[in-house]
């Protein structure tokens, strides 16, 4: 762990931090395969009769199809809510019927001919009737940023509303398009960029203003969209328009709430925290409300490790090490002098700075870390941080198969190099009396449950392994961190998961779950050589090679290009604590050689660094997948892609060669079949560095939201008064400084998108 903030160098990329010092399994440790592919899934995988219907991310909960089925046999469910007019259904098989898009190094946002991308929703734009319009160089007024879009819009749901203001999964025309604001490209913020006085761990911000600017910047934003003939627009003055930030008061509930770890000057009893940050992707849940998941939060916090550590205990500091917290803090923020009476500014510093833990911060990097519960439809609800779901850096929560009668389970992924993939199973079964609920039905389901992290096997097999203390070496007697408590254990449950022997991953990005098959995906975006090297693959994380960059040939070495891993919990029952899997799709130059381009890429659907993805609901079996890229960047910006993936076990077992210089090794694995041009083609290119992240759907399908985020956000420091050097200028044009927004996409003549 290497400790630094913005202030050090601003084109490190502050999420690209992994903390995991175990040595938990390479594969190649385990137990040699024994099971035959046949004896592997012919068990009750992927059994498309059962029915699965899911609302991951960005469809509110199943599209046309209400997501409240019964298991077979079972009695009737509740009534569900009258269905909007039912628009043609998604042709069956699908197919994609659209002209791959060419990759490109323009600063456009390109779609297929016959559609048309529309900018709906940008950073600045005021969601409050008297805000002004968004001037975009540095001068608008800090105490107006609570009431506009936040910075570097991420994961996002599309909450169809009916003409009673309550939820309506179906609807095709109205909604609360509810998305996160992960961070934010703070040279554009402010009219020259932060200001900063001093260096190292003397650097402080001496602007108030611009702190209070990017405290709102982050989080979430609610706003109401609505179509008018083939056309999106959001309504400035909705009374559903509503900002999360890093200072909307929440509450804790579940195993950690109210104890010692929670305890800071502002709640005392730990029953509370201010705001959320670093919200990545996002989930959903079956009674209708948002879940935001905080992912690289701990570089916001300030915490010198030289000065700090003899103020801590031994768990503190294993603690602090795994998750990362050493640093100046990423923006500063705990720098601004005076604070004020609240702290708003102090409470960054997690160190001890006063006599217990209620006269300082010391435990406020213990309140963040969690997926955090909104409800859309309740503007004044209080947000909830879940912590039965565990602290990591979450990057989403996908909904597992809900069916009435049956537990509720959410997959998840914690986004660093080496961290694990997890699920979070319901004690209550589900209960579609509970739409409509709110927070108190997250009180329900997700306060009371057990927390699992995977473990790949290599014969293609997997482990749900428990989290809980007791179990898996879980214990007081633990050597490397005695865990004290349930609370203990979810506030530091990548400990847990290392004793317990889970999978090192290469970066668990968005999960997914097909709609069809209930079989889970997640995006592992890419890792380098120091993480992975080519003596620590497995087989779900099995290539090692070079992607040279550029005319220079740069060396980019490990798994820079990543790949996707899919699973099925056995027997189709998302509480097994049993899973299959393989690798459905690589990341690849099309150009490059067999054992890198695994998948058989082509240049209308070559790719790099999967990161957003999401099953749509409207036309179940449709995979959009997103990117967010540093690797193939000599070619193209990043892209979107859909694909109609086939099942687990579609491909079958496969020996992959890595090479390292002079050193060749191979790695058994099992690969999906690859995809050829019906199976992924490429949907839409990005401009100038961007990131494509976030997507949704209106509740026909006809409709896809899309998010571009931090356009031109390599731009160097100095150039901030010279626009010809922005490295974009999207979506305003010629020298406005560029602005993270959502596009909306729609087929010319009003069909499905897509297909
Ligand atoms: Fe925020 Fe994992 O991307
Ligand atoms: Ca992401
Ligand atoms: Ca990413
Ligand atoms: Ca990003």
């Amino acid at each position: 762990m290497t400790a630094i903030s913005r202030s050090d160098d601003p084109s490190i990329d502050l999420d690209d931090i992994g903390t995991n010092p175990t040595a938990n399994p390479s594969f190649n440790d385990l137990v040699a395969a024994r099971l035959s592919r046949r004896q592997l899934f012919g068990l009750g995988v992927g059994t498309a009769s059962t029915a699965l219907l899911q609302a991951c991310g960005g469809g509110g909960g199943g599209g046309a199809a209400f997501p409240v089925l019964p298991p077979a046999p079972a009695p009737a469910p509740p009534a569900p809510p009258p269905p909007a007019p039912a628009p043609a259904p998604a042709p069956t098989p699908l197919k994609l019927n659209f002209s791959a898009v060419a990759k490109s190094l323009d600063d456009v946002v390109s779609v297929p001919a016959g559609y048309t991308a529309s900018v709906l929703y940008r950073l600045g734009d005021p969601i409050a009737a008297g805000v002004p319009a968004y001037a975009n160089d540095g001068t608008d007024a800090p105490a107006t940023y609570d009431r506009r879009a936040g910075d570097h819009h991420d994961g996002m749901t599309f909450f169809g509303m009916g003409a009673s203001n309550k939820w309506d999964p179906a609807n095709a025309a109205r909604g609360l398009l509810t998305m996160n604001h992960e961070a934010i490209t703070p040279l554009f913020l402010h009219p020259t960029g932060q200001t900063i006085v001093g260096t190292g761990n003397t650097a402080v911000r001496t602007v108030a203003d611009e702190v209070l600017r990017e405290f709102y910047l982050h989080g979430v934003s609610v706003i109401e969209v609505n179509k008018s003939g083939n056309s999106w627009s959001y309504k400035q003055d909705s009374s559903f328009n509503r900002r999360v930030h890093t200072l909307t008061e929440m509450t804790f509930s579940g195993p950690a709430a109210k104890t010692d770890y929670l305890k800071t000057k502002y709640s005392t009893d730990g029953s509370k925290t201010r705001g959320t940050l670093n919200n990545c992707a996002n989930g959903t849940t079956p009674w209708g409300t948002y879940l935001t998941c905080e992912e690289n939060w701990a570089g916001y916090f300030r915490r010198i490790a030289a000065t700090d550590n003899p103020n801590r205990t031994a768990k503190e500091i294993t603690s602090f090490t795994r998750y990362g917290v050493a640093s100046t803090g990423r923006e500063l923020w705990a720098t601004v002098t005076p604070d004020t009476a609240d702290n708003i500014y102090g409470r960054w510093n997690t160190q001890v700075v006063g006599a217990t833990a209620t006269d300082d911060f010391r435990n406020g990097s213990n309140t963040y870390g969690w997926v955090v519960e909104i409800d859309p439809f309740n503007p004044t609800s209080t947000p909830k941080k879940r912590t039965a779901l565990g602290r990591f850096g979450h990057e989403g929560a996908c909904l597992g198969p809900v069916v009435v009668g049956k537990p509720l389970v959410w997959y998840m992924g914690d986004d660093s190099r080496n961290e694990y993939i997890y699920k979070f199973v319901s004690t209550k079964a589900w209960d579609a009396a509970d739409i409509g609920g709110g927070i108190a039905a997250g009180d329900k389901y997700m306060d009371d449950g057990k927390l699992y992290v995977a473990r790949f096997n290599a014969d293609g097999s997997g482990n749900w392994l428990e989290l809980s203390l007791g179990v898996n070496g879980i214990t007081s007697g633990n050597p490397t961190y005695p865990f004290a408590d349930a609370a203990d254990v979810v506030v530091n449950v990548r400990l847990a998961a290392d004793v317990a022997g889970a999978t090192k991953m290469d970066r668990p990005e968005w999960t997914a779950v097909n709609p069809k098959t209930g079989e889970v995906y997640v995006t592992l975006t890419n890792t380098n050589a120091a993480s992975r090297p080519i003596t620590a693959t497995d087989g779900a994380n099995p290539r090692y090679y070079n992607d040279p960059k550029g005319l220079s040939a740069t060396a980019q070495t490990g798994n820079p290009n990543g790949h996707i891993v899919r699973f099925a919990d056995d027997g189709a029952n998302p509480a097994a604590l049993t899973f299959k899997w393989d690798v459905y799709l690589f990341g690849a130059r099309s150009t490059a050689s067999a054992d890198i381009n695994v998948s058989q890429l082509s240049a209308d659907n070559d790719f790099s660094s999967p990161d957003g993805m999401w099953f749509s609901h409207a036309s179940a079996g449709l995979l959009w997948l997103e990117t967010d890229d540093g690797a193939y960047t000599d070619v193209t910006n990043c892209m979107l892609l859909a694909a109609l993936p086939g099942k687990l076990g579609d491909g079958g077992a496969k020996t992959i060669t890595n090479v390292d210089g002079a050193t060749t090794r191979t790695q058994a694995t099992f690969v999906g079949k690859a995809p050829g041009a019906d199976g992924l083609r490429r949907f839409l290119v990005g401009p100038k560095d961007c990131e494509i992240t976030g997507i949704a759907e209106s509740g026909d399908g006809r409709a896809l939201f899309v998010n571009i985020q931090h356009p031109g956000e390599t731009t160097a420091v100095a150039n901030i008064s010279d626009p010809t050097k922005f490295g974009s200028h999207w979506p305003q044009g010629g020298s406005a400084r560029p602005r993270s927004a959502t596009v909306v996409i729609t087929k010319d003549d009003g069909g499905l998108i897509g297909l």
